[in-house]
């Protein structure tokens, strides 16, 4: 199959690529802007893969999207650019709206020129917002309830492509995962930003109480879940995703801590996020009987091994902290760099 993977730079979309890569005879085409959040370091050894084509360029131009699609003969769009910061979404909510809602509605539109076999729209279990202490995880039928600029420009998203499914027919389906952790993943994010912070001896901001529970789920899984959703998934379909697996964020920080031999008294507390959802729990019931899913990965080994990547890979995150591979970047892809336009 030929595949385009949007924002396949990114923490998530890279794990994706390389999976595609290791595990399938695909052939891959990865789609990145390339914003502060997209890294070629975490696609590093891939660069001459025979079935491997990296492309710089934005979802919202609709001519690129529609020549790439065109020349490259994709039969499947898997679907995971966006700006994906609930903090950021804060400061500028605009940005959200533009990428997340309008370019998924540019590459839905592409789509349906082109007559592509499928659709995987990678949303958010934060499109259902807050979940309530002792309720139920969120089903497939919850309601949406997105609370954030994010979560409300992924719910745009999210219902842009039921709309291209209901109205046109286009074969989309559209995955609802939890809090992801892994290897490159941009330390803006609560585990990559405490690791780093606890490795630098800086304190470690916990938003509010730091009572505020997430579902954490190890990348791989999601990877192996959206793949399964790809190849087995059923047309117009919304297909939860986690593990199961719900902890208070001050007890992450705090396992984080012991797993490095930091102090606890590197812990600060902070004025808690505007808007800040409470809980996120997934009832991934029907991924795991319609398509045979489950997580492979123990939250503790998952951990401990994310801890040690983050050790072993020092430079990675360091780099990006100094801001050194922006400037990279500007060299790489500004005028008379390796990749400039043009
Ligand atoms: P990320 O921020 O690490 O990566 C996003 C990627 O998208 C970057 O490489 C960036 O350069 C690219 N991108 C942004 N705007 C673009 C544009 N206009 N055109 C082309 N590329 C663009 O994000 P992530 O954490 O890997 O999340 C990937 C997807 O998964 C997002 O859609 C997010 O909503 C969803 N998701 C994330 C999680 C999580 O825990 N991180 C959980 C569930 C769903
Ligand atoms: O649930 C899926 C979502 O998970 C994805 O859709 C988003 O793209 C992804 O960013 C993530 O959103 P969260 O807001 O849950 O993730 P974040 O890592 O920003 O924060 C996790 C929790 O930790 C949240 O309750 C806020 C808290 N937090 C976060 C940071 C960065 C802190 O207490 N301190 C921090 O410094």
């Amino acid at each position: 199959m030929n595949i385009l993977v949007t924002g396949g730079a990114g923490f998530i979309g890279s794990n994706y690529v390389r999976y595609l890569l290791d595990e399938t005879d695909d052939k891959v085409v990865n789609l990145d802007l390339l914003t502060y959040a997209g890294n070629l370091e975490n696609l590093a050894g891939l660069e001459d893969h025979p079935r491997y084509r990296f492309v710089k360029g934005d979802i919202r131009d609709a001519g690129l999207v529609s020549a790439l699609l065109a020349e490259t003969r994709t039969e499947a769009i898997v679907h995971f650019a966006a700006e994906s910061h609930v903090d950021r979404s804060l400061d500028a909510p605009g940005a959200f709206l533009d990428t997340n809602t309008r370019g998924t509605q540019v590459l839905l539109q592409c789509a349906l020129q082109h007559q592509l076999g499928c659709f995987v729209m990678v949303s958010t279990d934060e499109v259902y917002g807050s979940l309530p202490a002792g309720e139920p995880g969120f089903t497939e039928e919850t309601p949406l309830a997105p609370n954030s600029p994010y979560a409300a420009s992924k719910a745009a998203a999210d219902l842009m492509c039921r709309a291209y499914r209901r109205t046109f027919g286009l074969d989309v389906r559209i995955t609802r995962c939890t809090n992801n952790y892994g290897p490159y993943q941009f330390p803006e994010k609560l585990i990559p930003l405490m690791i780093a912070n606890a490795l630098e001896d800086k304190p470690l901001p916990v938003y509010g109480d730091g009572l505020h529970v997430r579902d954490w789920l190890h990348v791989s899984d999601h990877c192996r879940a959206v793949d399964l959703v790809l190849r087995q998934g059923v047309a117009g379909e919304i297909y939860n995703i986690g593990g199961g697996n719900e902890w208070p964020n001050l007890a992450i920080v705090k396992r984080l801590l012991a797993v490095l031999g930091k102090p606890e008294s590197l812990i600060r507390f902070v004025p808690d996020r505007p808007g800040h959802d409470r809980r996120y729990a997934i009832v991934a019931a029907k991924i795991r009987r319609e398509l045979g899913w489950q997580p492979r990965q123990d939250f503790a080994a998952g951990l401990a091994h994310t801890v040690q990547w983050y050790c072993e890979n020092r430079s990675w995150w360091e780099t990006i902290r100094s801001g050194a591979y922006r400037d990279e970047y500007a060299r790489l892809y500004g005028p008379g760099g390796r990749y400039a336009d043009g």
